[in-house]
């Protein structure tokens, strides 16, 4: 049985992931920041495993590594983001703001993914993914919203760096744009409904192996320029 692991899973494009992979008979670890609020997620049925995960806070990674000790793992997904100052001038995006979506978006699913490394090891599959964004392409940048354009450009670095290292022990890494999807983060107006996001993005993890890692696609298997 494929075991799948998803960060920020109560909303948005992290709980449709949930509803599909234990649609489909995967058992899902599901993790977010405040299970006794996530009445959507818990409501998922199927194979499905409720775990709290802020994913900024050291602590709460290192109570989840410790939860999972030896668990086996063949998909972890990094999901959880936020989306930050829209702001087009830089000078009055408050540093605290910065940071905030540096933690979350670039620095959060370099320390996930290092603490369920050994968790990866022991999966059949070994795949890390990362929901980054076309946004985070250095190539397209058109300007604007700049916290959130450079977070995505930094998680885009570290997990093309994670995926030549880690291919030696055999765990390739996926680093995928979902489309502009219809979430709390989308808005009403984007055209792609979560459902097929997530169906497009479960294809590319299944195509996902040591041949194309450290790929940058979106969710229809469109290459994305850096
Ligand atoms: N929607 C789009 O059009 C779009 C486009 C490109 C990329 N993306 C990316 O896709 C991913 C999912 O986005 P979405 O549209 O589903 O956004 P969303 O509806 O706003 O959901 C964001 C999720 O991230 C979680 N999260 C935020 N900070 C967290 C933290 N510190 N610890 C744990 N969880 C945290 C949220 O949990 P809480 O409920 O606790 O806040 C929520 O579950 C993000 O990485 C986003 O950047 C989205």
């Amino acid at each position: 049985m494929t075991t799948v692991l998803v960060t920020g899973a109560n909303r948005g494009i992290g709980l449709e992931f949930v509803k599909q992979y234990a649609a489909d008979g995967a058992e899902v670890i599901a993790c977010c920041r405040e299970p006794d609020a996530a009445k959507e997620l818990k409501a998922v049925k199927g194979n499905v495993r409720v775990v709290a995960l802020d994913v900024t806070a050291p602590a709460s990674v290192e109570a989840l590594q410790r939860t999972l000790d030896g668990v086996a793992i063949d998909i972890v997904i990094n999901n959880a983001g936020v989306g930050g100052p829209r702001e087009r001038t830089t000078g009055i995006i408050p540093f605290e703001a910065w940071l905030k979506v540096f933690a979350v978006n670039s620095v959060a699913p370099v320390l996930v993914a290092s603490a369920l490394r050994d968790n990866l090891l022991k999966g059949t599959q070994k795949k890390l993914v990362t929901i980054t964004s076309q946004l985070g392409s250095v190539a397209n940048h058109g300007g604007g919203a700049y916290p959130y354009h450079a977070s995505k450009a930094a998680v885009n670095s570290f997990m093309r760096g994670l995926s030549k290292e880690w291919a030696r022990d055999g765990i390739a890494v996926g680093i995928f744009h979902p489309g502009w999807v219809k979430t709390d983060m989308g808005g009403q107006s984007a055209p792609v409904t979560p459902e097929q996001s997530v169906r497009g993005l479960r294809a590319r993890i299944a195509e996902l192996s040591l041949a194309n890692t450290g790929s940058f696609w979106d969710f229809q298997g469109k290459e994305i320029a850096w």
